[in-house]
């Protein structure tokens, strides 16, 4: 069973699609975190984000490595934990940029490929019903108002301490998703076989549920 889960930032995906993935005891696979992992360590290591090539000259020398346990998924580069860093908003100013090069994307699929064969999954990012896992079993395009997303993530920000104000998270997801739904390769676009959930006003249980509805009417 493989089930993806797309959609514009802040639309709930890796919150829900990790706590699907737990009830149904599948892996998941938080694409995202990928490719904010490689931002990460080109601004890290002052590598060149506008050229595609040295982004995966980099990608080469990394292990990367996704560590998933029931209370929270661990991102790990080179032995170093890196999930908190990846989360910055300089990372998520500068991700949409690395991630439009096709030579990344490249990389960055045939990756998740494999991971997609290690049996039952869960997938969320931008292109993963369209393009990584295309034969997906289960297809969800989350989204919310970009109100609500803007909200949710100002909320995360200020509770980590973080003085910002609300309108320039705004402009901030709205620039981010423009790119993304803009770019040549792989954009961030519904499936057509894909079915709507529209999170503004849900709870994330009420999320959660909805999903495991549509995949249990599946099995
Ligand atoms: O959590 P949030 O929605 O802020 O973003 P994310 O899922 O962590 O993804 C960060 C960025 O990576 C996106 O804005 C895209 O530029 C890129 N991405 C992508 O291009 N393709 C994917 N499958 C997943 C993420
Ligand atoms: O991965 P994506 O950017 O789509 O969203 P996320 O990082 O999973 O969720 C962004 C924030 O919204 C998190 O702080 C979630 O707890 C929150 N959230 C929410 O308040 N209500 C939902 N129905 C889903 C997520």
């Amino acid at each position: 069973m493989k089930i993806a889960i797309d959609g514009p930032a802040g639309a709930g995906k890796s919150t829900v699609a990790k706590m699907v993935a737990d009830k149904l005891g599948y892996l998941y696979v938080d694409t995202g975190a990928m490719y904010r992992a490689l931002t990460w360590k080109a601004l890290h290591d002052n590598v060149d984000i506008s050229s595609g090539e040295a982004l995966v000259r980099l990608l080469n020398q990394c292990r990367l490595e996704l560590q998933s346990d029931s209370a929270s998924q661990r991102v790990v580069l080179n032995g170093r934990d890196i999930t908190e860093a990846i989360r910055t908003r300089e990372v998520s100013n500068h991700v949409s940029e690395v991630a439009s090069h096709p030579q990344v994307r490249e990389a960055m699929v045939e990756l998740q490929r494999e991971m997609a064969t290690k049996g039952n999954v869960v997938m969320d990012g931008r292109d993963i019903g369209t393009y990584v896992i295309p034969d997906a079993d289960v297809k969800i395009y989350l989204t919310a108002s970009l109100e609500e997303r803007a909200r949710r993530r100002y909320e995360e920000l200020r509770v980590k301490g973080h003085e910002v104000s609300f309108e320039e998270i705004k402009q901030e997801i709205l620039e981010r998703d423009d790119k993304d739904r803009k770019r040549d390769t792989a954009p961030l676009q519904k499936a057509a076989d894909a079915l709507t959930v529209d999170t503004t006003g849900l709870s994330i249980t009420e999320v959660v549920n909805c999903i495991l509805n549509i995949v249990h009417q599946k099995t």
